[in-house]
């Protein structure tokens, strides 16, 4: 059973029409600057070991996974079919409005893990989808939810609008915990700019991830 956390007023957003038409083009841009995908990179190299058959939720042209660790499965999806054939790293993928729609079409207990990167901020039913991961996911398997500062304002559901860093990691947190995950981990870090900007101390984009495991048991 799925048990609600927000109310009806945080899941509001400004721009109301169907997400697919937004993401009707795609956009072959980078969504987040060097350093946080650099850290983001790193932190897959660290969590994720070889072997795991792996789903990239509400992804496109590019997963940030390390160039040279296999995956035998990387399963994406999204909203643009573009994007998503574009991204090297996926064996196959689906498109799916997850406003619209929350069951995964996967077995329970097929995935070692799920990666959400600038994603999780655009979901309005984001319990639903937390109890449709922790019955894809295998005993032991992991969720790591990444996120920094910036979002398309129009998409994003009031209460991610309206947050703070820490809000966002709480919701997400509580989110999860309420569908019962266990308590996840935060990781919350500056990042340097890619370049000169960075030799001189400048800022990337801030990084933060929320990483929960499925229990064992
Ligand atoms: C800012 S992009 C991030 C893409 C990618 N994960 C990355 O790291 O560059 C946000 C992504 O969220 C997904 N998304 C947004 N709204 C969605 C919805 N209603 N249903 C399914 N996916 C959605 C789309 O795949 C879109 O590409």
């Amino acid at each position: 059973m799925v048990v609600q956390v927000l109310t009806e007023s945080d899941r509001r957003k400004i721009d109301r029409s169907d997400d697919a038409l937004f993401y009707a083009a795609p956009r072959f841009v980078q969504h987040l600057d060097g350093g946080f995908r650099a850290r983001l990179t790193e932190l897959y190299r660290q969590r994720l070991p070889a072997g795991s058959d792996l789903l990239d939720l509400m992804t496109s042209w590019v997963s940030h996974l390390p160039e040279e660790v296999r995956y035998p499965s990387v399963i994406g999806h999204g909203l643009n079919a573009e994007e998503l054939q574009a991204n090297p790293r996926l064996e196959r993928f689906w498109v799916q409005n997850l406003n619209r729609d929350q069951t995964l079409p996967l077995g329970s207990a097929s995935i070692d893990a799920v990666l959400i990167t600038a994603g999780w901020q655009y979901l309005q039913q984001p319990e639903a989808i937390a109890a449709e991961l922790l019955r894809i996911l295998r005993p032991g398997g992991q969720l790591i939810v990444a996120f920094s500062n910036r979002m398309f304002a129009q998409k994003a559901p009031q209460i991610w609008l309206e947050g703070s860093d820490q809000d966002h990691l709480l919701v997400v947190a509580r989110v999860l915990m309420a569908q019962g995950w266990p308590q996840p981990e935060f990781v919350v870090e500056s990042t340097r700019s890619p370049g000169p900007l960075g030799w001189l101390g400048g800022q990337g984009d801030p990084f933060f991830a929320v990483i929960a495991s499925k229990p064992l048991g």
